[in-house]
């Protein structure tokens, strides 16, 4: 683990642009690194978050051929719905792009020709699957057959999103086109290949050895399982019609696996972003002293952990993630969230039920982090989380602090008359709290940081419930002057320490108690 970086990069996983987001997409990546990202940027540190559209790939494709438009119809429009979703939720990227993009096209180009250059590919001919009536060869999601390691029978042709395993399609068993729902012939095409198990040991070092203690075990277990099975050499071109050409001679009308692409968006995002702002992209990429932080979701751990840190190992000037702290997967209401199935809490559909309530589901996403398991999204969950957390503790500690302000004090902050043990020992409680929070934040809990957060805010209710200001106020009235001037200290407290969580809530303290802050 890096030590007090000089910077970070935090990239968040890029959405494909084959439907909207949904909570299940907030939960796991996109409220955490906000947080975080949040965090990092109040504590003066100097931050890059970074995310954007996915957009090529076989999803895509599927998704414009079953709405009968281009696939550039598709990604315009959902990358239009994402990204609205993310602004109105106060996802904090510094910069969103798009895989489309001609920056990330001349990137990831670039990228393909380097290690092509260097002879880092294993150029072969293979017999792969091919769907004879619908003229094509079948990779990724237009293949689905039998997992050969858990027995899943809906396994995609790269992946296997039962156990996460990667597989290539012609490790499926009884596979069948998605296209058309016959079975594939084999057919010999060319492709260029990672050699992935050269980099076992490399893998063992860096991972098994350097990060045994600061992964999640959920991150860990899975990544050693798959390096102590071995890996296999990896195709990272497609005979596909979507997607970014292979830059090389021989291979017309081939592209650029999706998965080898778009990670490296995270890079070109970052070159879009520098250009805009008139920055060096190079450091928050390739210096030593940088921290980076993949967010994603389980279902992307190997490709954070293995393919695209080999991708960088094998360029040779980048620098590897510190950290790929990956989510379990939220359920709702028992069942899994599917954008194909349409069980889903759509973002844009929330805010129109719930208008101007995104902290109220941040908050509610967050206490019920699938960090360490699996979760269930429930309504009676979100509604006792509002009810009995956010408004009964936090929003009625507030209420009361700024009542009794104005009705004693017109709203000006009293000055403190000579501080009781019990004032005290408070604002020494109060003082510990960016600590507490900080470190559940550093090691990527933001449940726990989240609790931490509330009882903070328990501690101004048990100040108040104990003190009893309104009793006080007829008998000893400069008594009261204190204590108010402590309940608006610890008022004052958690509008600073709410911003990563819930930066609208914080927004409107700010007003409210009229703290002036930098936005
Ligand atoms: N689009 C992928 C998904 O939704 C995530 C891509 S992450 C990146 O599962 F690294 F490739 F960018
Ligand atoms: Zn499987």
């Amino acid at each position: 683990m890096l030590q007090n970086p000089k910077r970070y990069t935090i990239t968040a996983a890029l959405p494909y642009t084959n439907g909207p987001i949904h909570i299940g997409h907030l939960a796991g990546v996109y409220v955490p690194s906000d947080i975080y990202s949040r965090y990092l940027r109040l504590q003066g540190r100097d931050v890059l978050f970074v995310c954007g559209s996915d957009e090529h790939g076989v999803a895509i494709s599927m998704k414009a051929k079953k709405e009968g438009v281009t696939p550039q119809e598709i990604i315009d429009k959902y990358d239009g719905i994402i990204r609205k979703s993310f602004s109105d939720f106060g996802i904090s990227f510094d910069n969103y792009s798009r895989t489309s993009a001609k920056i990330h096209h001349d990137t990831a180009s670039e990228f393909f020709r380097t290690l092509y250059d260097k002879g880092d590919f294993i150029e072969e001919v293979t017999e792969q699957l091919y769907d004879a009536k619908a003229d094509q060869f079948l990779a990724d999601r237009f293949v689905v057959g039998t997992c050969p390691k858990c027995g899943n029978e809906e396994a995609y042709g790269d992946q296997c999103e039962k156990c996460g395993s990667t597989l290539n399609a012609t490790d499926l068993i009884n596979p069948k086109s998605t296209i058309t729902g016959e079975t594939p012939i084999m057919k010999k095409t060319k492709h260029w290949f990672l050699p992935l198990d050269r980099y076992e040991d490399f893998l063992k070092e860096w991972i098994l050895v350097g990060h045994k203690n600061d992964w999640k075990p959920n991150v860990y277990g899975q990544v050693k399982s798959w390096i102590d099975g071995g890996l296999e050499p990896r195709a990272v071109t497609r005979d596909l019609d979507w997607g970014i050409d292979v830059p090389v001679e021989g291979a017309e009308g081939k592209k650029l696996y999706v998965w080898f692409d778009a990670p490296i968006g995270y890079i070109s995002s970052t070159k879009e972003w520098a250009l805009r702002e008139g920055k060096d992209w190079e450091p928050y990429w390739k210096d030593q002293d940088t921290k980076l932080v993949h967010f994603i979701g389980k279902d992307n751990i190997v490709f954070h952990c293995i393919i695209f840190p080999v991708m960088l190992k094998a360029e040779g000037s980048y620098i590897l993630p510190d950290n790929v702290p990956a989510n379990e997967f939220l359920n709702l209401e028992g069942n899994k969230l599917s954008t194909s199935k349409n069980w889903a809490v759509w973002l844009h559909e929330y805010l129109e039920d719930f208008p101007n309530q995104q902290d109220v589901l941040r908050y509610a996403l967050t206490s019920n982090a699938p960090e360490t398991k699996d979760n269930d999204f429930t309504w009676k969950d979100f509604q006792a989380r509002n009810n009995n957390e956010l408004v009964a503790i936090f929003g009625n500690f507030i209420n009361r602090v700024v009542v009794l302000t104005n009705k004693y004090y017109t709203g000006i902050v009293p000055s403190p008359n000579e501080l009781s043990e019990v004032d005290e020992a408070t604002l020494t409680e109060l003082k510990a709290y960016p600590a507490v929070i900080s470190s559940s934040l550093e090691r990527y809990r933001f449940r726990e940081a989240l609790g931490e957060l509330m009882n903070a805010a328990r501690l101004g209710n048990k100040y108040l419930a104990d003190e009893e200001p309104w009793k006080v106020i007829k008998t000893d009235p400069e008594r009261v002057q204190t204590q108010m001037y402590v309940a608006l200290q610890i008022a004052a407290a958690l509008r600073i320490l709410c911003e990563p969580f819930l930066p609208f809530t914080a927004a409107k303290l700010s007003r409210i108690l009229v703290i002036p802050t930098k936005e």
